[in-house]
């Protein structure tokens, strides 16, 4: 088959390599792509957010399947634009992916489908947000409603601070903070059913220890030694199916990844996020793990055919973000990236670089994410750190706990 995969991120580099490795896939394009995925696939010029433009691309290419990386194009409707020209697509609908793209869409299907969440109230004004604090009392969580690249979200136990987030933002969730360790669990759908990936944990703070400011990620690793037994069969049973299944009664039938994200409280899993798409960077270790071709298992998300559960390789894989100077507040961009390198058991993902003659250079807050695996964590972590450390990009910061 031909497929397309749309973005320029470590999630889309991670996802071609791993499209590269399927016997079935003959011919791999990403558009716009980025420096790593030229290595594996063809790229092409487009504009990810306009429908009509990746819609003529896939036809021009004649590609049998579209698989679309970001949430802001599944929003904007590209997955729309794609079916709608007749080619097979992995991705929800804009309405399906309002899951992702409004915090308040997500809360109602929750209630809807009665699963397991925080208690929430949806704020239009600042009379309505002060009553919600004081309803719920500290630590403070408070959502702008919209897409806000990760940045949405204040947590903080300062009411003021929590009315200012409020203010800055049209409409906001406020809800109950939940207590316990987070964990991701992906769930492959294909309008009807849905199988798991494997649970991953995410490092959200861009500093070591769980400190500073909140990121996309700044490491992951998979799988989850301490998870509790069923609970991915749990979040399947009590999360994912009656999602899927509140959105299909809705005439919103959901193809595509469901991304889970979860708090592990005292009172069982509870949904902390949803997103529509593939969570970046634990879609790197997953990928690295998974054993059953992605082709396949996309393609029979895209065309309602889902079967078995993927199958895992044994061992662990970790990965470490390199960001960029200042980020995540003002990244620097177009340093020069070296000692661009792999391992016998490690690799790089590019996530935000560009070519600048003969040199790849940062251009976004996150640069590379380096990936490292072994037969248990300990060693995935050495082989990651090993590769991290011959790389050079000035002013550059990474975490030196992630995994441990
Ligand atoms: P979100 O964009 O909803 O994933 O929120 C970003 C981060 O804020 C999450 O990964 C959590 O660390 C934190 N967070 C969000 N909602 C809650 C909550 N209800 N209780 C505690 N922490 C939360
Ligand atoms: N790693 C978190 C996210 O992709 O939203």
């Amino acid at each position: 088959m031909r497929v397309l995969v749309i973005g320029s991120g470590g999630r889309e580099h991670a996802l071609c390599r791993s499209l590269k490795l399927d016997p079935q896939v003959a011919e791999l394009h990403c558009a716009p792509g980025n420096p790593g995925i030229e290595e594996v696939a063809t790229v092409h010029p487009v504009d990810p957010l306009d429908p009509g433009q990746v819609a003529e691309l896939a036809t021009r290419l004649r590609v049998d399947l579209v698989v679309v990386g970001p949430e802001a194009p599944l929003v904007a409707g590209v997955s729309d634009a794609v079916r709608e020209a007749g080619i097979a697509c992995f991705g929800p609908s804009s309405e399906a992916a309002m899951i992702e793209g409004s915090k308040a869409f997500a809360k109602e299907i929750m209630k809807a489908a009665d699963v397991p969440t925080a208690r929430a109230r949806v704020c239009a004004n600042e009379a309505e947000a002060a009553a919600a604090l004081d309803e719920f009392g500290p630590p403070y969580v408070v959502k702008d409603d919209g897409l806000a690249a990760g940045k949405g979200v204040v947590v903080t136990d300062d009411r003021e601070q929590a009315l200012a987030h409020a203010r800055a933002c049209e409409r906001v969730v406020i809800e109950e903070y939940l207590d316990g360790p987070e964990v991701s669990l992906f769930a492959l759908c294909d309008g009807s059913t849905a199988v798991p990936l494997q649970l991953a944990q995410d490092f959200k703070r861009a500093y070591d220890g769980d400190a500073g400011p909140n990121t996309g990620g700044m490491g992951a690793y998979t799988p989850l030694p301490w998870a509790p037994e069923g609970l991915t069969d749990q979040v399947m049973r009590e999360v994912v199916h009656p999602t899927i299944a509140e959105l299909s009664r809705r005439g919103l039938p959901y193809q595509g990844v469901l991304y889970v994200g979860l708090a592990l409280t005292t009172k069982g899993p509870k949904v902390v996020e949803f997103n529509a798409r593939f969570g970046d960077p634990e879609t790197q270790v997953i990928l690295d793990r998974l054993e059953t071709p992605l082709g396949g298992l996309l393609m029979a998300c895209a065309t309602g055919e889902l079967g078995l559960d993927p199958v895992f390789k044994p061992g662990s894989a970790v990965t470490v973000v390199i960001a960029a100077e200042n980020y995540p507040d003002t990244p620097a961009k177009g340093d020069v990236i070296k000692g661009l390198q792999q391992t016998e058991h490690a690799y790089v993902i590019h996530a935000g670089t560009k070519r600048a003659g003969d040199d790849i250079v940062s251009n976004g807050g996150r640069v590379l994410s380096v990936v490292g695996h072994g037969p248990d964590q300990e060693s995935a972590r050495r082989n990651a750190y090993d590769l991290v450390g011959r790389i050079e990009l000035r002013g550059s910061h990474h975490r030196t706990d992630i995994a441990r």
